[in-house]
Order: C-alpha cells, then structure tokens, then sequence
C-alpha cells in the first residue's frame, strides 16, 4: 500500500522503517528540513539498534524516501500520525503538532480526493480520534483510526516488526479492512475495537506497567529495611503465571519519554470526568521519590557529600538509547551537585545530551575511569559496559570502595567478595 509517516521521531522513524520492509511504498515527511536531509542519506536522528542498517536497506530499494512537504505523499492510501504530544504545562497531552498535522492532511486531500485512513499513533487522550474525525467531517472518503503503538525504546524495530498485538480503533467496516490490509502478514493477535478504546488500552497500558515499577520500588524500600533480598522476591513473584515476570525490577525509578508523560495525562484525563485516580497518583509519587531514597541510602554510608567525588555510571533513562528525557540520572545529578559532591559520569552515548544541562561535571570515557579517586560509584542506568566492569582494577583506584547499585545489576556476592561495600535497591 501507498502509506505516508507523519513524523520522524522513534515512532515514526520506526514505523516508516517496518512498513517499508513489509513490502508497503513509504514516504516519511517531517517538517524540519535538516533532519530529512539526514534520513535521506540514511542518518537516522536517533540512536537505536539495527535501525540505521534496515534504514539504509530500505532507501536503498526504494521503499522509503523523505519529504518536509505532505504534497509529495498526496496519494497515499494511509496516512499516519505520528508527531510528539508533548505535556503541557498542565500535564495534559498538547496536541498542537497532531492538530497541525491533521490540517495538512486535509489541505493533501483537497488537492487529491480518494478513499483513504488517517491513522492516530501518537499517545493522544480518548476522544481525540473522535475530535480528529470531526475536523475531517468535509473530506470524503477519509476514515480515521486510532493505532495505539507499543514499541520501547531499544528494541523500537523489532517491536514494530514483531509487536505483542496491534490494536485498531476505527468506527467502519472498510477502515477495518484497509488496516488488516496493511498489516497482513504481520504476526500478532488483533484488538479490533472502538477508537476510544484503543486509546485508552495505551495510556492504560503504560500506567499498568508504571505501576507495577512503583510497586516494586516501594517494596524495596521495605526489603532493605528488612533485610530481604527484592531480586529473589521478584523472581519468585514473577513465576506466578497470573503475575509475569516482566517489569518487576527495583531500581532508581522510570524515565523516558512515555511512563512520565502518559501517567499524567491520564490523571489529568480522570480529573476532566471527576475521577481521581488514586492509585496512579502514588505510583507517580513514588517515583518521584524514588532517587530521593536512593541517595538516602548513599547518604547512611557517607552522611556528608561536601567535597566527595562520586562516579555517576549510566545516564540515559534506559540502556541501548541514546534519550535522557526524564531519566532519573538527571535528578540524581542535581541533587548530588546540591549537596556538594563532585561527579564524574560516563555512558556509552548519552554524555553529551546531559553535558548540555550538567556542563560543570567530569564526563569519562569509561566506567572504570568514572570510578578512579570516587568515594562512591552508582549504577544509574544498566548499560553493559557499566555492569561488567574489572572490580580489581576498580577496588585499587577508589578513594573507598563503596558501590550503590541503582538496578541491582551488579553481582552482589561477587563484589563483596572483592572487597567492596555494597548497596542495592531492596538487596544487600
Ligand atoms: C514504554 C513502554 O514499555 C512501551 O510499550 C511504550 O510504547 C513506550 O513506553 P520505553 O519508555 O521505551 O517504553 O521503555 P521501557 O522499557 O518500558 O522502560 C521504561 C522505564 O522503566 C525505564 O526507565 C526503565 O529503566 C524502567 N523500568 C522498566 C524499571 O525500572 N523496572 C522494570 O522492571 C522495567
């Protein structure tokens, strides 16, 4: 099929991308002219595994090409949104980007009228789509559906590649039809529903999952008080069937550009239908303090950080990314600089996104660098190149051989052993 990404930032990149290698004839437009400049020459914007190989491949074959103007893309059967919903100052969803989209589709359709989808993937509030169908009332023959997307950031290709199912709202039998068209073959069991439905299964979605990182941080404030080991409790947890084992990890707390911004949203949604979701209004309350205990457990060990030298290892909010939107790293920083301490980062790719808003800090070249003279080392986020480190070499060149491991993802038994004191979210 003809498709048109609206859009080039992880969702959209990664969306054009796929549906391209499964064989669909993609334009990608975005409107900053310098960032199309790049794709065209296979540079994509964002760091992420194995997109920039599949981006080359694809513009190579002719599958995908990039264009700052709608027009060039004026017979595409289906039409995706994909610009950011930023959260605005309120902490709703600002769909300024989504509504200007929606315009220069109806400004395309003018100019060429013929049946097609315009198809929501960016996180929008429940009934936007409704709201979207309703600027486009005048134009015939366009539908519009709402298409949910659940890729993470990381592994963003082969969840647009493989996803755990695809959700389509729609409000006709032929937008149904021309969706399952354009994703025949793509193996995933189908959630055919309403389109407030689907928009809701999203926001759901990742408030369900930021819960259950809450939940789990929380409880292992509680191990730590008890001296119980929250990995063990998790396995043990996530074998239940009815519980799973994903997302049970403790650590510093979420970031990213979704967990924060979608929990809001959706609080600030419930308020608008005199709802209060109390649960999620926790779950974000404990995240926010999150990073706080973290450094109260640092603190117990080194009650004054006044001139300590602390090694910050990991900085996006995740590893395999190169984002730092609401990572957690961020407010650990801060707060270290409050309290006087000197910091020397390392991350593999993130440094000189965080470099912009910490300029005064060292930024090495290696974790183990990171660690040399420190009176503490944490682990912020689990890049691999910040969990396998050479603890002999790292225990001879630290001030004191302190370790505060913020995503237990260091081997606790191992460490010790070496000579160092240890300290994990909710295990010791
Ligand atoms: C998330 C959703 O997973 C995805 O479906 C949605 O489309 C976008 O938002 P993403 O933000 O890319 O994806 O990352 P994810 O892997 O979900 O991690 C989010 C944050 O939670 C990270 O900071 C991560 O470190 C943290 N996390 C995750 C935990 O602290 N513990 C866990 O067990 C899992």
């Amino acid at each position: 099929m003809k498709v048109a990404v609206i859009g080039t930032g992880y969702v959209g990149l990664t969306t054009a991308v796929s549906l391209a290698m499964n064989g669909h004839q993609v334009t990608g437009i975005d409107l900053v002219a310098s960032k199309v400049e790049k794709l065209r020459q296979g540079i994509s914007p964002i760091y992420e595994p194995g997109l920039d190989e599949a981006l080359k491949k694809v513009l190579d074959d002719g599958a995908l090409t990039f264009y700052t103007d709608l027009t060039e893309a004026k017979d595409a059967e289906i039409f995706f949104i994909c610009v950011g919903t930023p959260e605005a100052a309120d902490g709703t969803a600002d769909l300024t980007y989504l509504l200007g989209a929606v315009s220069d589709i109806e400004k395309v359709h003018s100019l060429a009228p013929q049946e097609r989808i315009v198809v929501i993937k960016s996180t929008v509030p429940v009934g936007t789509g409704e709201k979207v169908a309703g600027m486009l009332a005048g134009c015939q023959g366009v539908s519009v559906a709402s298409n949910p997307e659940f890729l993470r950031e990381g592994s963003a290709l082969l969840d647009a590649l493989e996803p755990s199912r695809i959700v389509i709202g729609v409000d006709n039998p032929q937008a149904a039809a021309g969706m399952e068209e354009l994703y025949n073959g793509v193996k995933a069991p189908r959630v055919i529903t309403t389109r407030a439905n689907a928009e809701l299964i999203k926001y759901a979605s990742n408030a369900f999952l930021a819960t259950r990182i809450s939940f789990m941080n929380e409880l292992a404030r509680l191990s730590t008080a008890l001296g119980t080991d929250i990995v063990t409790i998790s396995r043990g947890m996530g074998l239940d069937s009815r519980i799973g084992p994903q997302f049970l990890r403790a650590g510093v707390g979420y970031g990213g550009s979704c967990f924060p911004k979608d929990t809001i949203a959706l609080l600030r949604l419930a308020a608008e239908h005199n709802i209060h979701l109390s649960i999620l209004d926790k779950v974000r309350e404990v995240n926010n303090t999150q990073p706080v205990w973290f450094l109260e457990q640092l603190c117990l060990q080194l009650p004054d950080l006044k001139g300590k030298q602390i090694a910050v290892l990991g900085l996006t909010f995740k590893p395999d990314t190169d984002d730092i939107r609401e990572a957690p790293s961020l407010k650990l920083i801060e707060a270290l600089l409050q309290k006087g301490a000197s910091v020397k980062a390392y991350d593999p790719i993130g440094a000189s996104d965080v470099s912009k808003q910490f300029p005064q800090i060292t930024y090495t070249q290696s974790a183990e660098e990171a660690c040399e003279g420190a009176q503490a080392a944490l682990l912020v986020t689990e890049w691999e190149q910040c969990v396998q480190l050479d603890w002999k070499r790292v225990h001879q060149s630290m001030a004191q051989p302190l370790l505060v491991d913020g995503r237990n993802a260091w081997p606790n038994q191992e460490v010790k052993e070496a000579g160092f004191h240890y300290i994990g979210v909710g295990r010791s």
